[in-house]
């Protein structure tokens, strides 16, 4: 049975421990929730560090408004089950972390404002905020993020560089569904219907994949060829559907050749998709 803390206080203790014993640790920010996604990632994390800390908190300051923080799914009993063999669940409450008068912020201003960035007003301001000062009070050598956020993967990558922090941070692999659906804690607001038709999102990607790899780099092409599989279900109301330098994120310009004037350049992309299928608002992306 792990351990599960809850007070700043108790975590820190653990940590000065692990750190006198000359541990190397490896932490696992999670809002809970979790599915194989999640535990895939602490396996990384062990492949990488003597201990494992992993935080369970729904974090109010990535949520704008209008978004799900009230009906967030909360399973911490479920999670703690889950997280057998982790060496420490921390599971801190928000009065903590936030005492009244709290006003600082970390802000990306310029990677954070594209994709979901763009759809989501203040979300990674919420998340880099919590992230750092996660950082600050577990001072991991190593931490880990899973690549279906892509752009949360990258906003933490850029930040520990930006702020000189000490921690590898690693991408983890997505793990998905047998059909293909990237697994994620909101896929269980999906109806049955739905969730038999959000596998298109994958398959679109798929799709464009297939093409890129055939050597298309026609990027309306390869944008229109995801979107239409997508949009066969007439359910979904895709956001955006990008195609990004996989190391800077920009989104990568069609650039005019003799052959054509839509030519993407041929280094690593990631191309990127958020669709709303329903209520429910599903991202997902593929490396080229
Ligand atoms: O990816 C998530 O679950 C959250 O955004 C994170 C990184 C735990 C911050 O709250």
């Amino acid at each position: 049975m792990s351990k599960t803390l809850i007070s700043i206080a108790d975590l820190k203790r653990d940590i000065e421990s692990m750190r006198t014993a000359n541990e190397r640790v490896a932490f696992v920010p999670t809002m809970g929730a979790l599915h194989e996604g999640h535990l895939s990632l602490v396996k990384e994390a062990r492949n990488h560090a003597d201990r494992v800390v992993v935080s369970i908190f729904v974090n109010p300051l990535q949520f704008g408004p209008q978004e799900d923080f009230a009906k967030y799914p909360r399973t911490l009993k479920e999670d703690i089950a889950l997280l057998d063999g982790v060496d420490v669940i921390w599971a801190p409450n928000a009065a903590e972390l936030y005492p009244d008068h709290f006003q600082t912020n970390v802000t990306n201003r310029k990677m954070s404002s594209h994709l979901c960035g763009a759809a989501r007003p203040g979300h990674f301001d919420g998340v880099l905020t919590v992230v750092m000062k996660f950082f600050n009070i577990v001072q991991p050598d190593i931490a880990v993020f899973g690549k279906k956020d892509f752009q949360q993967f990258k906003l933490i990558e850029q930040m520990v560089k930006d702020l000189s922090l000490k921690i590898n941070v690693i991408g983890a692999p997505i793990v998905r569904e047998q059909d293909g659906l990237a697994m994620s804690s909101r896929n269980r607001y999906l109806s049955v219907d739905d969730r038999a038709d959000a596998t298109r999102i994958y398959q679109g990607l798929q799709k464009a994949k297939e093409l890129y790899k055939k050597g298309s780099r026609n990027k309306q092409e390869l944008v229109d060829t995801c979107r239409e599989v997508i949009v066969s279900s007439k359910k979904f109301a895709v956001e955006y559907i990008e195609i990004c330098d996989v190391n800077t994120l920009s989104i990568v310009e069609e650039k005019s050749t003799e052959k054509s004037t839509t030519q993407i350049p041929d280094e690593p992309v990631v191309m990127l998709v958020a669709a709303r299928l329903g209520q429910t608002r599903l991202i997902d992306n593929m490396e080229f």
